[in-house]
Formats: C-alpha cells, sequence, structure tokens
C-alpha cells in the first residue's frame, strides 16, 4: 500500500477515510513537526497532507524522491516552495472555496471590533475601570460607524467578495482593487493609491506572494485616508508591522483588527501588542467547527485523488497534468 504522512491530526473522519486509502503515519503533536523529522518521515511516502505551519521548501522536496502528492489543509500555499514541486510533476492541492464564509465573518468581526473598540471596553469592564461617578457620558468609547462608511478591498478574489455582500449590508460604499483587473457587481474599482486614500476601512485580501510582499509597506500605509480602519485577514507578510504600529500610535489610523503576523506565534516585542487600538487574532479566519471539518475533507479528497492517479479537485499547479 502506498505511503502518506499527515502532518496533523484533523477535525471530522477525514483521516480515517484517507487510512482507506494508503499506509497512513500521523504526527500526533499539537507542535508542528520540526523539519528533520518531517524529511525523516516522509522517506518511503508518495503523500504528504501538510498545514500551513509546515515548510515545504525545496530542500525538504529535493530530500524526498519518493514524494509525489502533496495536500495543504490551507487554501493559501506561501508555505510551498511551489516552484520546486510543479518542477517534480507533484500535484499541490489546497482548500479553496469551503473557508471563504467563515473568514469573511472574521473580516467583519474585526472591522466592526475595531471601529467600535469592543476589546477595549470589555477590559475596562473586567478590570472594574467603569467609575461609578462617571458611569456613562456622551463621549465614552466613542468609535466609528460601518453605515455610510467607504471600504476598500485590497484583492478582489472570493473571500473579498464575501465582504463586498456583507459590508453592502452594513449600507457601506464599496471600492476594490485587484492586480488583475477584475470586475465586482456593486464594487467600484480603483488604482491602488486612490483607493488608500478613499477608504475609511481598508481589508487585505491578496494572497502573499513575491509581488504581494510588503503591498501594505510604509509608504502604502502612509498614503491612507488619515482616520481609517486597517483590518488583515489574508498574510502577515504583506503589511509592514512597525509602520502600521507607528501610524496607529501616532492616531493617523484609528485601529486596526489583524489576524495573521509576520511571525507566528507574534514575538513578544511585536510592536502592536502594546497598542489598545488594535484588536489581535491567532490566526483565526477559517476557525469555525464546520468550516475546519469542510476543509480536512477536501485537503483528504486531493490526496485521494491524486493517490487514485486522478486530479485532485483543487489543485494549485493543475499544469503539472498537461500528461493526464
Ligand atoms: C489560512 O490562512 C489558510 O490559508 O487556509
Amino acid at each position: 500500500m502506498k505511503k502518506v504522512f499527515a502532518s496533523s491530526r484533523l477535525p471530522g473522519d477525514a483521516l480515517s477515510r484517507l487510512a482507506q486509502h494508503c499506509e497512513l503515519d500521523t504526527w500526533e503533536s499539537d507542535s508542528p513537526v520540526p523539519s528533520a523529522i518531517l524529511r525523516d518521515r516522509l522517506q518511503g511516502c508518495e503523500g504528504l497532507l501538510c498545514l500551513l505551519t509546515n515548510r515545504i521548501d525545496a530542500e525538504l522536496i529535493a530530500a524526498c524522491p519518493s514524494l509525489r502528492i502533496v495536500s495543504s489543509m490551507s487554501v493559501g500555499v506561501d508555505h510551498v516552495d511551489l516552484d520546486a514541486l510543479t518542477g517534480r510533476g507533484i500535484p499541490l492541492g489546497n482548500t479553496p472555496g469551503v473557508l471563504v464564509d467563515t473568514t469573511a465573518d472574521l473580516a467583519l468581526a474585526l472591522m466592526l471590533a475595531a471601529a467600535r473598540r469592543v476589546p477595549e471596553a470589555d477590559r475596562f469592564v473586567r478590570e472594574g475601570r467603569w467609575d461609578p461617578a462617571a458611569p456613562w457620558h456622551p463621549d465614552m468609547f466613542v468609535g466609528r460607524d460601518l453605515t455610510g462608511a467607504t471600504l476598500g478591498i485590497v484583492g478582489l478574489g472570493a473571500i473579498g467578495q464575501a465582504i463586498a455582500r456583507r459590508a453592502a449590508g452594513f449600507g457601506m460604499r464599496l471600492l476594490g482593487w485587484n492586480r488583475s483587473p477584475r470586475q465586482v457587481p456593486g464594487v467600484q474599482t480603483l488604482g491602488f493609491e486612490e483607493l488608500l486614500a478613499e477608504a475609511d476601512f481598508l481589508s487585505v485580501n491578496v494572497a502573499l506572494t513575491p509581488d504581494t510582499h510588503n503591498l501594505l509597506g510604509r509608504d502604502a500605509i502612509a498614503g491612507m485616508k488619515p482616520g481609517a480602519v486597517l483590518v488583515n485577514t489574508a498574510r502577515g507578510g504583506i503589511v509592514d508591522e512597525q509602520a502600521l504600529a507607528e501610524a496607529l500610535a501616532e492616531g493617523r489610523l484609528f485601529a486596526a483588527g489583524v489576524d495573521v503576523f509576520s511571525r507566528e506565534p507574534v514575538e513578544p516585542d511585536n510592536p502592536l501588542l502594546g497598542l489598545p487600538n488594535v484588536v489581535l487574532a491567532p490566526h483565526i479566519g477559517s476557525a469555525s467547527q464546520r468550516t475546519r471539518e469542510r476543509m480536512a475533507a477536501l485537503a483528504v479528497d486531493n490526496l485521494i485523488a491524486a493517490l487514485k492517479g486522478e486530479r485532485m479537485p483543487q489543485c494549485v499547479n493543475p499544469e503539472v497534468y498537461a500528461s493526464l
């Protein structure tokens, strides 16, 4: 039987389904498998089922001559050296689609929480700072409305479009920018700088690639509308965290909601950690039970299809199928 290594236990019955098609070796710990152990466990394996916390680089791929299938339980594949896989004719599966609504929900949650200062207000109540001498006053925890504000969506893929649908329900004006021109009903497309200058809320929804690395760098952040709210549910490397923290500390931006970081977990000296006007989350965009089960199921469907010599239902590099 063909051997497969799964770098994590998965929700639902995904791995028991996979085990019916291969000899399955599973990493049981919640800590990511160290790369040297990953390389050792992959010897003799045809398949790898991985998470976004596993670095699948050219060195690892070269050290695993039997590998011919990789399936990641993630939509983003910036942890994988795609060229190295494609060069070997190895298909890479990912899990788009199933996490769109859940991730869009989190973007809205962060937008609302940052604009209405929900975590700051929560801390205020819990820490006993709600003063009986001043129980309510007109300027207590005032924030920003979504209704009537302009949302700029950086990246009009499926998640960006799902955010647009939600934001329309809040009565927001919708602007968008996409690297390759894309028309989305109800969303006015603008140039990148114009979008930054006009958006009261900016939602980052592009994949992390060499082209989008530092897309929201120091100059772009300086070009954002004064008082804007930035929300990033895409990938950390897209936004310059130091420049963002400075803009927030100086009050040039009103607030931010950040689910993804250039280093995860964040290091204790990450400049965003000390700021009251930032809502933080530990990369939970797709974290609902149903969505995680659907991601696991799709990741396993990709792997099983490849084990059977069929096309993966969701393949990032379909060019490897030129001969199928
Ligand atoms: C989550 O960030 C994913 O890429 O699925």
